[in-house]
């Protein structure tokens, strides 16, 4: 069986992640490959009736449906259509921005016809040089657009941001002091300088990251008459952040500059689990990137190896809809694992990314969901993960679904971008 072989396979790995970087984590969770139970996991290729699934019209019409529907329902909620009184607004555009290397350009997304409710800017930037539409990476960002880059046409944000004065935040406000304190995070002159673009906008702008029961942020903007927080099978925050990069999506085809059927949304961390369940739930996405997603994103919950469902549950109890904490300590219970929430996106590639010392985010447990997901891949026609081990340190492989693990620890690198902007290439060398 898959599962036996992988027992013991790439054991080399195993031995760097244990040794290098336990004590870094938050202490009182298991770290240990050896304690990590025996699973189970649901067969992503078994429908509930027990029917198997052989072929790729029952998987998209039977079996894709179902598992969308357990994911909806029990673990980030429903989320809603957008408003038909949403807008968009291009705020600025600048032509020769980076000292003539990018456009420049802001984009005001509001929610809904009240100008002065929820609303996102979305800042882009497209090579200059481009004489086609561009192919585009979007992704979220943790501290505002003008942490990005120490570009001073960027608007510094209003929002609401949680503390944290290494970015030059004051009072949960962004401040002059903020601008470029996230740039090694984003490798802006690479992406250009490869013919792509960058999309980014602050993920607080949508639904900021506290849990004040939903009264801020876009979640009231869809309450019925009298609802005064989402249902325990409606959108938490990672399903809320997750349509607002659908939202950029309904701006990208608006726009003659970016090439809306190639773009690949990209997160980090709480943000990766926002970019796999985009990914998952839009299909327009064209490639789904996540970035040491963990716990809730590409680690497979049942391995309980660094953050468990329980603790992401009671530490955020905001990013998930409330019938997931019926999976606390209890994670055999659940109908689904993560290696599903990859299967969602098959066809389409799909990049999981960790790193050595993020054991927290559980490394083996997210290529192991990968792993997982590659015999639906393999019954979509691609070539799905395309290996059975693990492989070494900073060595990237690239099928249909891509995955490396890279030293060092919980971050975005110039080597990740490397490795993304490769795998778009690999991807859409036809284009
Ligand atoms: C915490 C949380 C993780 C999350 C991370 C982040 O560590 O436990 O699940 O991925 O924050 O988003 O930075």
């Amino acid at each position: 069986m898959r599962f036996q072989q992988l027992a013991d396979c790439s054991l080399f790995t195993l031995l760097v992640v244990t040794a290098s970087s336990a004590f870094a984590q938050p202490q009182g969770f298991n770290y240990d490959e050896s304690k990590v139970p025996t699973i189970a996991l649901p067969d992503p290729l078994v429908l509930t009736s027990g029917e198997k699934v052989v072929d790729a019209k029952t998987w998209q019409e039977k079996r894709r449906p179902e598992i969308m529907k357990l994911f909806e329902e029990q673990v980030y909620g429903r989320s809603p259509q957008p408003r038909d009184d949403m807008s968009f607004d291009v705020a600025s555009v600048d032509k020769q921005a980076l000292s003539g290397k990018a456009i420049r350009k802001e984009v005001t997304v509001y929610f809904s016809a009240d100008k002065s409710g929820p609303q996102m800017s979305v800042l882009i930037y497209l090579p200059a040089t481009a004489k086609e539409p561009t192919p585009m990476f979007v992704g979220y960002n943790f501290y505002g657009n003008h942490t990005i880059h120490t570009d001073p046409g960027i608007t510094l944000s209003k929002s609401w941001m949680r503390k944290n004065e290494d970015k030059g935040v004051m009072n949960n406000r962004a401040t002059e002091a903020s601008r470029g304190t996230s740039s090694s995070r984003w490798a802006v002159d690479m992406i250009l300088d490869r013919g792509y673009g960058l999309a980014t906008i602050y993920y607080g702008d949508v639904d900021p990251d506290f849990d004040d029961g939903f009264q801020n942020g876009v979640h009231p903007l869809f309450n019925k008459p009298g609802q005064k927080k989402p249902a325990a099978d409606e959108w938490g925050s990672i399903a809320a952040w997750a349509w607002g990069l659908s939202r950029a999506m309904d701006y990208f085809e608006t726009d003659d500059d970016i090439d809306h059927k190639h773009v690949a949304v990209m997160g980090h961390s709480r943000l990766g689990k926002t970019s796999l369940w985009a990914g998952a739930t839009d299909e327009r996405f064209a490639i789904t990137i996540s970035n040491d997603s963990g716990c809730g994103g590409a680690a497979l919950s049942r391995r309980r190896f660094g953050e468990t469902v329980a603790r992401i549950n009671n530490s955020f109890p905001h990013w998930f809809c409330d019938n997931f904490v019926q999976y606390n300590d209890n994670e055999d219970k659940l109908p689904v694992d993560q290696h599903m929430l990859i299967a969602l996106i098959a066809p389409r590639p799909v990049y999981i990314a960790s790193a050595v010392e993020d054991t927290w985010a559980d490394p083996r447990g997210e290529f192991l969901s990968g792993y997982f997901a590659d015999p639906v891949y393999r019954l979509l026609g691609t070539s799905g993960l395309g290996t059975d081990e693990m492989p070494q340190v900073d060595k990237p492989v690239m099928n249909t679904i891509g995955y490396h693990i890279r030293s060092g620890g919980h971050d975005v690198t110039d080597f990740d971008w490397k490795a993304y902007l490769d795998f778009a290439d690999k991807h859409w060398s036809a284009r």
